[in-house]
């Protein structure tokens, strides 16, 4: 089940008051029989005295006469039985009827006590109260009165005093119940017009969302929102500024080749035609490294999402790397060296990708150093969490405040003399990072020269 906010609140709210308000219903259920008992006790005691005041003994006799007051005390709209009896010092029976409600247990010197009985079937709450009568001969006896009483008005006082409080308390759990939901509502309100907003915009509206009127616990989650939008703006306007670019690049040299062919075409002899063929073939293979290097930038731009990784030995890889770009440092008179870790460094990666970063960067250096100079790549493991990759070379280096901008596409320092797209360090930044690692460039030590530095966290052997 989706979880659901009013729901919850409800949950949360109505169930533990029901809880106290249940408790409560019971507290005064026990209140109102212990009020009505005490009720019903001292109509009981009362009457009871005021049968025991008229109690004498004349000529002998012990004699009883029931005042109409003791029992009219009782007289309810419940019609409720009042049984009473006077038995004499001897146990006769002097008034009442025999043998009706005895007590537990028979008080004695003007005692009393509550019991419960039942008379013809009905439950009676009745009192027995000791009554010394003294006699005209100085003897003297004790008499005992009981008095009783059907409990119908005693019921009736209790339901009126709990259903009442029972209903005072349904009425709490139901008003805070329907306030909690008024509250959400009201509360959730902008929440839905936010909703509603997002709803209506077209599929390229970025402009952030309206935090007016937004309550100050929402505000968090619309300025969320906000950043992740700005954040979307910003990565959709570098991909058109890079489609835009892209497509420019290629046109370039498509335009270029086209005219060198047709050079060629009317070339008036054989030497002619092979001087545009040659041309010709310098902008197809940098067409042809465009085009690497555009695919290779999408496929690290899939990176951590799709790509599948591996176990990795970075520092072979790095090794047949530099291997392969051997012949190219012998064409160009530089001195190639590869410094590799004593065993192997793993590392959970792509080795596609990761070969094509340690090419990019040891080309880098190879091409923009020149001739007669020294290019070194060295890997290192640091301090077992990281693997590390330097490529260092004492060509001309980047100056302290291009080092940001050659990692962006297309982007190029003017006037090194050399071919290229300009997309190299751009794709070594979209690996590295897609590897969860970090790229720095600096000045290589001694100078002159550039040292790139490259780190990716190892794999735990
Ligand atoms: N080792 C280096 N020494 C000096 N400058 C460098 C070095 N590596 C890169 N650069 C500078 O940084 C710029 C960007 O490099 P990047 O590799 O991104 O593009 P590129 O080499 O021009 O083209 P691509 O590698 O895509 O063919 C280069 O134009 C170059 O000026
Ligand atoms: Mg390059």
């Amino acid at each position: 089940m989706s979880r659901s906010l009013r729901r919850e609140l409800l949950g949360w709210l109505v169930l533990p008051l029901t809880a106290v308000v249940s408790y409560n219903v019971w507290n005064s259920y026990s209140d109102a029989r212990e009020t009505a008992d005490l009720l019903t006790d001292r109509t009981l005691i009362s009457s009871a005295r005021s049968i025991a005041e008229n109690i004498h003994e004349s000529d002998g006799v012990i004699q009883a006469p029931i005042p109409p007051s003791a029992l009219e005390m009782f007289a309810t709209d419940d019609r409720d039985h009042v049984i009473y009896r006077v038995n004499g010092p001897r146990g006769e029976l002097v008034a009442g009827y025999p043998d009706t409600l005895p007590p537990p247990e028979t008080p004695t010197n003007f005692r009393h006590i509550y019991f419960k009985g039942s008379y013809r079937g009905e439950a009676v709450r009745a009192v027995a109260l000791a009554q010394p009568v003294v006699s005209a001969t100085g003897k003297s006896g004790e008499a005992l009165v009981i008095v009783g009483q059907t409990l119908r008005s005693h019921d009736r006082l209790v339901n009126n005093l709990w259903l009442r409080a029972l209903r005072d308390e349904m009425l709490l759990v139901a008003v805070a119940g329907i306030l909690a939901l008024l509250g959400l509502r009201r509360g959730l309100t902008p929440l839905l017009r936010l909703r509603d907003e997002v709803r209506q915009r077209g599929p390229d509206t970025l402009e952030p969302l309206d935090t007016t009127d937004v309550q100050t616990e929402l505000r968090p989650l619309v300025t969320a929102l906000n950043e992740a939008l700005a954040q979307v703006q910003r990565q959709v306007a570098a991909q058109r500024r890079f489609v835009a670019n892209a497509a420019h690049q290629l046109r370039t040299p498509l335009a270029l080749l086209k005219a060198q062919v047709g050079v060629g075409l009317r070339a008036p002899d054989a030497p002619a035609a092979r001087e545009s063929l040659t041309a010709a073939g310098a902008t197809v293979e940098g067409m042809t490294r465009l085009s690497n290097q555009l695919l290779s930038l999408a496929r690290a731009e899939q990176g951590s999402a799709l790509l599948h990784r591996e176990k990795v030995d970075f520092n072979a890889l790095c090794r047949d790397a530099v291997e392969d770009l051997a012949i190219m440092a012998v064409e160009r008179g530089i001195d190639l060296g590869f410094d590799g870790a004593p065993a192997p460094l793993q590392v959970n990666g792509h080795p596609t990708l990761l070969r094509e970063m340690a090419t990019n960067l040891v080309e880098n250096a190879l091409r923009y150093t020149p001739k007669g100079g020294t290019v070194t790549a060295r890997v290192r493991a640091a301090g077992g969490s990281t693997v590390t990759l330097r490529v260092e070379d004492d060509g001309p280096g980047i100056p302290a405040d291009e080092r940001e901008k050659v990692f962006e596409r297309f982007y190029r320092r003017l006037g090194t003399g050399i071919e290229g797209t300009g997309l190299g360090l751009a794709v070594v930044k979209e690996i590295v990072s897609s590897h969860e690692g970090e790229i720095e460039l600096a000045d290589n030590a001694p100078p002159p020269g550039l040292l790139v530095k490259v780190t990716l966290p190892a794999l735990e052997a």
